[in-house]
Order: C-alpha cells, then sequence, then structure tokens
C-alpha cells in the first residue's frame, strides 16, 4: 500500500514510519513526503530514506492574493497524483478545508494529535495540558491517532494512549515523553487503518 505522508517540522513521527517499513512492522511504501513548509529537519529525513519531497507553502499563495482553497486544491492535486492508499498527517500544522476532504471521498487520511480525543484541540496541545496540569485541572494527558474530518481534531480516534505527567516535569520531559508515544501510536494506527483497507 502505498502512503503519502504530510508534515510541517521535525518529522519524527515521518521517521517512525520509516523505521517501521524498514524493520518490516509497516508493509507500506512512502512515494512521496509533502511538507507545508520549506527547509524543516522532516525533508531531510525523507531524503536519507530516499523519499522523494515536495513543499507546497501556503505563504506565496496569501502574497499573491490566493485563496488557502486554492492552495488546499492544489495540495490534494499532488496527493491525488501520488495515488495514495493513505493519507497520513504527521505533525502537519494547517487545518484542511473542505476543498481538500472533499477530494478524497474513499481514502482514509488520519491525523496524530498530542491530547486525548475532546482535549486541548488545535495548535500548543502539550503545552496547553502542561499548563492544565499546573493549575491542577488534569492529573495526566494523552496522545490520539484520529480519522480526519472537517472539525479540528474531531474524528473518530483510531488509538488513544493516555500519557503520565509527573509531579516534576518540565515541559521539555512531558514533550518527550508525548513524542515516545506518539511513534508508537502512529505506526499502530497506520497498521489499523491498512489492515482496514486489506478486509475490505
Ligand atoms: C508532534 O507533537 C506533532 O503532533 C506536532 O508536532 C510534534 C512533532 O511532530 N504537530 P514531528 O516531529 O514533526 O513529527
Amino acid at each position: 500500500p502505498r502512503i503519502v505522508v504530510l508534515i510541517s517540522g521535525t518529522g519524527s513521527n515521518l521517521q517512525a514510519l520509516i523505521d517501521a517499513i524498514a524493520n518490516g512492522t509497516l508493509k507500506a511504501d512512502i512515494p512521496v513526503v509533502i511538507s507545508n513548509r520549506p527547509n524543516v529537519f522532516g525533508l531531510e529525513r525523507a531524503a536519507n530514506a530516499g523519499i522523494a519531497s515536495k513543499v507546497l507553502a501556503l505563504k506565496p499563495y496569501t502574497n499573491a492574493g490566493k485563496t488557502r482553497t486554492e492552495y488546499d486544491s492544489d495540495l490534494a492535486r499532488l496527493i491525488v497524483d501520488a495515488k495514495p492508499d493513505l493519507v497520513v498527517l504527521a505533525g502537519f500544522m494547517h487545518i484542511l478545508s473542505p476543498t481538500f476532504l472533499n477530494q478524497f471521498p474513499t481514502t482514509p487520511i488520519i491525523n496524530l494529535h498530542p491530547a486525548l480525543p475532546g482535549q486541548f484541540d488545535g495548535a500548543r496541545a502539550i503545552e496547553r495540558a502542561f499548563e492544565a496540569y499546573q493549575r491542577g485541572e488534569i492529573k495526566h494527558t494523552g496522545v490520539m491517532v484520529h480519522r480526519v474530518i472537517q472539525e479540528v481534531d474531531g474524528g473518530e480516534p483510531l488509538v488513544v494512549r493516555e500519557v503520565e505527567i509527573k509531579p516534576e516535569d518540565d515541559l521539555a520531559a512531558l514533550q518527550a515523553r508525548i513524542h515516545a508515544v506518539e511513534h508508537v501510536i502512529l505506526v499502530e494506527a497506520t497498521n489499523k487503518v491498512l489492515s482496514e483497507i486489506a478486509s475490505v
């Protein structure tokens, strides 16, 4: 199966997928990695793995007075051209519009989000969980991979994992603990969706 991976930054979750393919725990190919930001380390990870990559940044569109909808339809075309069986948003920091999602009526799109369902949707989820913990509002946080629908981070969870927060944690310690869990559940969720596709 062909997995197109979308990134925006470091690409540690992309790396988890690359490593899982290399060690046989994920039976798939990644024909292309697409980033919405240039010069991010995730692009180096793709290159090091011999995976083609493309950058489609939003800025040139806004600078040219173009709309996000035009951006999203161009992004969708890039992905469609790669003929994916599955699209994985791995640390992809861009909200996809109905224009984009309408291009993929049957192709599953999944997203990694470093929080529990319904908690801390959107950006800076880990920081917001850490602050909520310090205010005594939560005892732990978590990570999930969910199906992508129009509502941001609102799709059906595929894999959810709780992550403890320790009193001695600083933000970096919590982020490291969360990222380690991300790398595991992203591979689990990808395998889960691929097995669903295979069984159709
Ligand atoms: C992850 O928490 C991801 O969910 C968020 O950025 C963090 C690192 O992602 N969007 P990656 O290292 O670029 O995969």
